[in-house]
Formats: structure tokens, sequence, C-alpha cells
């Protein structure tokens, strides 16, 4: 039985205060859901507000999570973020999203060192595939997800890669309200996700490993993704930023 796993992407939103709001609204109710170990529920504020969320969610079942990292441990990396320092207030980190492949030039390669980083300092990767339109519309979604697997897993080793969470994220549906069918992302995380994983390692693997979709999920369609057999949980991005909409969804991910 995999224990699914509802993330908060906040992006680029919410300044210390309005993170202090948002997660008083929510972290009581939040904490009870996920209190029984039913769903791990984790938020994932930007960097400067990661210590205020995580002083307020101390001592519930409630996780934090960065949305980025970079693989050097100290130094001359001028607006960058170092494992170590993640560690101190986080659980999970965000690797690969779209976004940063988009405009801030993430590579398959850049994604494998941060993944290995982030395991070398106990931070559980979130690790984000997904193709774009035009790619789902040439046919080559399974081509280019399993690629992107296959790079980010490149050389890692088998209870490494177990930890592993992986979000599968079309482009096409992030932040346009346009999510994929519930059946058509069960069909890529089973056939493509698992199916990589299980070429890389063993049908074992392929089973354990957590994998969420991601994209336009809310308070209304999450249901239709968490009653599919392949997909354990979400990673939510605008309605994780309303109490009462990732509050529902949290709800109607738990087991
Ligand atoms: P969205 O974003 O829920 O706003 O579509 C999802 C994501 O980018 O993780």
């Amino acid at each position: 039985m995999r224990t699914p796993i509802v993330a908060g992407n906040w992006k680029m939103n919410k300044t210390i205060a309005e993170a202090r709001e948002l997660v008083t609204a929510m972290r009581g109710e939040l904490a009870q859901l996920a209190a029984d170990g039913k769903i791990e529920i984790v938020l994932c504020p930007p960097f400067i507000a990661i210590p205020e969320v995580a002083a307020l969610v101390k001592g519930t079942p409630l996780r934090v999570g960065a949305q980025n990292l970079f693989w050097e441990a100290k130094g001359a990396f001028t607006g960058e973020i170092a494992p170590a320092m993640l560690n101190q207030v986080c659980d999970y980190v965000i690797i690969g999203h779209s976004e940063r492949r988009q405009y801030f030039g993430e590579t398959d390669e850049s994604v494998n060192k941060k993944v290995r980083a982030a395991l070398a300092h106990h931070l559980k990767p979130i690790v984000c595939v997904g193709e774009n339109l035009a790619q789902n519309e040439a046919g080559q979604t399974q081509a280019v997800v399993g690629a992107q697997v296959r790079a980010a897993f490149k050389d890692l080793a088998r209870d490494d890669a177990r930890g592993i969470v992986i979000a599968y994220e079309p482009i096409w549906a992030i932040g346009t309200g346009k999510a994929a069918s519930g059946a058509g992302a069960n069909s890529i995380i089973g056939l493509t996700i698992r199916g990589t994983l299980a070429e890389l390692y063993d049908e074992a693997t392929a089973q354990a490993a957590r994998v969420q979709y991601g994209g336009s999920v809310n308070a209304k369609n999450g249901a239709e993704f968490f009653a599919q057999p392949d997909i354990d949980g979400a990673l939510v991005g605008g309605a994780s930023l309303v109490a009462a909409d990732f509050l529902a969804i949290c709800k109607a991910a738990r087991a």
C-alpha cells in the first residue's frame, strides 16, 4: 500500500505574512487529516517563508518542502540554496518542475545532480516530469516522459529510487484549468513511469514508488485522479493557495 501524498507548490506566491495567514487558516484541519498516516501533506512555500511555515507546522504531521535547490555544498554560487541549508527546515524538495526547465535552464542532467544532492542530505525529492502540448499532440508523450524518468534516475541505487516521489505533470495542464483525464494520467503513470522504473530496477520498485498527478488539480476534480489505481496524490499549484480548496483536495486524496 502506497500512502498518498499531496504537495502544495506555492510557486512565487505569498509573502511571509501571507504564508503565516494561509498556514494558520488550514493547519488544524490538515493536521487532523494526516494524523493517522493515511495521507502525507507537504507545503512548499517560497524559500524565504520556509522557516516561518516550518515553525508553524512543528509538532504536527504536516511536512515542508522547497521548490528547488542547488547541488553544490557551499561557496560562490550567488542566489542559490544548498541542500544542507534546506534540510534544517524541509523534508522534501521539488526538483525539475517544468517552469524551472522552461524559464531557468533546468535540464535532465541538472535534475539528476539535484536528485543526488537531495538524497545525500536526507531530503526527499519530488521529481517532476511531463510532456508539452506539441509533444502530446505528436504522440511523443511516452517517449518524452520515459526519457525524463531515465535521466532523473541515472545511476541511482534501487533503495534511493524507492524513496523518490515522481510528479507527472503534463505541461499543457499546468495553470491552464485544462486538467488531464484521470484515466489518461493513470495510463501514463502506470505504463510509462512505473514501466520505466520496472525496466531500470524491478517491478517491486515500480510498485513501491509514489507517483502524483499535477496540472490544474482543484477541489472538484481531485477525486477523479485519486480514484485511479496508479495515482498516489497530487502536486497542486493554484489551488494550494486557497485554504478551503487545498483542504478539499487533501480530504479527497486521503486513502
Ligand atoms: P496548477 O500547477 O495546479 O496551478 O496547474 C501545478 C504545478 O505546476 O505543480
